[in-house]
C-alpha cells in the first residue's frame, strides 16, 4: 500500500491513522520501522505519531541519544520508545537494551534506520518506507 503525502500535515494525518490502528500484542512489544533516505521525514512521522498518542512534550530526533522514551497516558500502550539506529552498528542494538523493551507488550517501538541493525532486529509489525518525490511530496509505503 502506498500513499502520496504532499505536506507535513498530510503526513501527520497518516500518522494518526496508524496510531489508531495499532493495538498491543500479547507476546511482546509492537515494532514500527521507518526506512528512507536522510531527510525523508522519518523523525517527522515519529513526532506526529507521538502527538497522535497524546505526547505533549517536544519529540526531538533521537540521533544523539539513540533512544528516547515517552510515557503515554490513557492509551493502549504505556510507553512509546523512539529509536534512531543510524549510528548503531550491526550487533549493537542491545546497547539500548532492545531485548528488554521488545518483550514488553505495553511498549510501542518506533525505529528509524532498521537497515543498520537488520540482522539483530526482529520482524517489524509495521514496516514503513518514506521517499522524497518532486517538490516536498513524500511517498509512504507500507510493506
Ligand atoms: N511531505 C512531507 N513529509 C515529511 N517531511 C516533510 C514534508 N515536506 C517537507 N518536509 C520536511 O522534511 C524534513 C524531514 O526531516 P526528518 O528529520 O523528519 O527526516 P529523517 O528521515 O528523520 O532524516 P534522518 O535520516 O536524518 O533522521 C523536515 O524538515 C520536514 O519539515
Ligand atoms: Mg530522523
Amino acid at each position: 500500500m502506498t500513499r502520496t503525502l504532499a505536506t507535513v500535515e498530510e503526513l501527520a494525518e497518516e500518522a494518526q491513522v496508524l496510531a489508531r490502528s495499532l493495538a498491543p500484542k500479547s507476546d511482546g512489544a509492537t515494532l514500527v520501522t521507518l526506512s528512507g533516505d536522510l531527510g525523508a521525514g522519518k523523525t517527522t512521522f515519529a513526532q506526529s505519531l507521538a502527538k497522535a498518542l497524546g505526547v505533549t512534550e517536544h519529540v526531538t530526533s533521537p540521533t544523539f541519544v539513540l533512544a528516547k522514551t515517552y510515557t503515554l497516558k490513557d492509551q493502549t500502550f504505556s510507553e512509546l520508545v523512539h529509536i534512531d539506529a543510524y549510528r548503531l552498528k550491526e550487533g549493537e542494538l542491545q546497547s539500548i537494551r532492545f531485548n528488554e523493551l521488545h518483550v514488553r507488550p505495553d511498549v510501542l517501538i518506533v525505529l528509524e534506520w532498521p537497515e543498520r541493525v537488520r540482522e539483530s532486529l526482529p520482524k517489524a509489525d509495521v514496516a514503513l518506507s518514506l521517499s522524497v518525490g518532486p517538490d516536498e511530496t513524500r511517498t509512504l509505503s507500507y510493506a
